[in-house]
């Protein structure tokens, strides 16, 4: 048997769903959700207990300027680039127990099970907790992969607020304050390849009965703010032809946009997700409506060209109001690394799965990694394709299996060693 289909034996599909369990117990909402966002105390919380599972099976920790916590296992070649894994422990307001943290805690899993194994790898291995991927409290999502990437400094996000008013760099300084007992790493690497997993946030794996997707790649993501400014005034008095009402212009503005969007073949992806209104009262006419645009698809040209047109749109559409469009977030469309893309396969293969390939609709942190190095990611059936959503649920034996294909692909792309000979012993 080979050693990375040893070290997948070793996978325990009950001490990572208990891992994931505890883990949901970390800014638990009704209805098993979790709200755990990026840089708060939930957060910091549900990272000390990562870290200590870390600590005791031996891996080294360490976080970046951007907050990126890393678990290090070493390899057996000093200086060979490390093979990275992983995903994010921030969820959204009314998320679910598996989007990103599972890719974490599978990440520490595999550790375990090539620990469990005795298997030595040539290079390193480091599983990473990307900060704000989610984008929920502070947008755009991300950040943490953005900055280490390169994509986009650090500092370009200083100045974003989160509904309360709370600066990204001053979340960010009080975070790292708080673990500023934890080694500090330099920003950035040149790591060898990058592989995560996650559920599949989609239906197709659950339909088609099959346990692993094999990801080709990620479609091109778009956000937007766009501000209307009007007048206030009272709703009782101020007849309709001497306002200038920003929610009705927002209807007008998101009206056209809908327009705009149409696709017959429902592949385009248009969500106003958020909106704010000032002053949110009853009996005054607003002055102010902020709404947000996400925009995804898989052909950089059409997410180009829709995009682009958003500004001219809105100005077309709004009648009284003062108009303002902000592109927050641009990820053009990626694919996926062949070389790891087919480690998937085989490891897949080799463990006598159902897979295949796909393309994720969702963004991840693996968009901006495929930039530094050959990266992929393996997606694992969650029921209804329902995330995003406290229903999310993924069965304990799939989140196993999806490990299992996990640790396969990192000890084949870390260049996995003859087991000790204790190892063997007591194998
Ligand atoms: O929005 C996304 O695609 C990701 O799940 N944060
Ligand atoms: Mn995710
Ligand atoms: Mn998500």
């Amino acid at each position: 048997m080979s050693r990375a289909a040893e070290a997948a034996g070793r996978v325990s599909e009950a001490r990572q769903w208990e891992r994931l369990m505890t883990m949901a117990r970390i800014g638990a909402i009704a209805g098993d959700g979790v709200d755990r966002a990026c840089l708060t105390e939930l957060d910091r919380q549900a990272r000390r207990v990562l870290i200590e599972w870390a600590r005791a099976i031996g891996l080294s920790v360490s976080i970046d300027e951007a907050a990126n916590l890393w678990l290090r296992r070493e390899g057996t070649e000093p200086g060979a680039a490390s093979v990275l894994t992983g995903s994010h422990m921030d969820t959204q307001p009314n998320g679910g127990r598996f989007d990103g943290i599972y890719g974490v805690i599978a990440g520490l899993e595999a550790l375990e099970a090539l620990e469990a194994a005795g298997a030595r790898t040539r290079r390193p291995i480091e599983v990473v907790a990307w900060t704000n991927e989610e984008g929920g409290r502070f947008a755009p999502g991300c950040m943490g992969s953005m900055a280490w990437s390169g994509y986009r400094p650090l500092a370009s996000f200083a100045e974003v607020r989160d509904p309360e008013g709370v600066r990204f760099a001053d979340a960010l300084a009080a975070h790292l304050a708080a673990e500023a007992d934890l080694p500090r790493r330099a920003l950035g690497g040149a790591p060898h390849a990058y592989v995560e997993a996650h559920i599949e946030q989609g239906p197709l794996l659950e339909a088609e009965g099959l346990d692993i997707g094999v990801v080709s790649g990620i479609q091109g993501s778009r956000w937007f703010a766009v501000t209307l400014s009007g007048e206030t005034a009272h709703a009782g008095t101020t007849p309709l032809k001497l306002r200038r009402d920003a929610v009705q212009d927002m209807v007008r503005a998101i009206a056209t946009l809908n327009a705009l969007m149409e696709d017959p073949e429902d592949v385009l992806r248009f969500t106003v997700g958020r909106i704010v209104v000032e002053p949110n009262t009853s009996n005054s006419v607003a002055d102010r409506a902020t709404f947000t645009i996400d925009l995804r698809h898989p052909d950089a040209a059409v997410l180009r060209g829709k995009g682009d047109a958003i500004e001219a749109t809105v100005r077309g559409a709004v009648r009284d109001a003062g108009v303002e469009v902000r592109e927050v977030f641009s990820a053009m469309p990626v694919a996926f690394a062949p070389e790891v893309r087919e480690a998937v396969q085989r490891a897949a293969a080799a463990l006598g799965l159902r897979s295949r390939v796909m393309p994720s609709g969702a963004f991840h942190d693996a968009q901006f990694a495929a930039a530094v190095c050959p990266s992929g990611m393996i997606f694992v059936p969650c029921r209804k394709g329902i995330s995003h959503n406290p229903a999310e649920y993924a069965e304990p034996g799939w989140l196993a299996t999806g490990t299992r294909v996990l640790v396969h692909t990192l000890a084949e792309l870390a260049g996995a060693e003859a087991p000790s000979s204790a190892a063997r012993s007591n194998a």
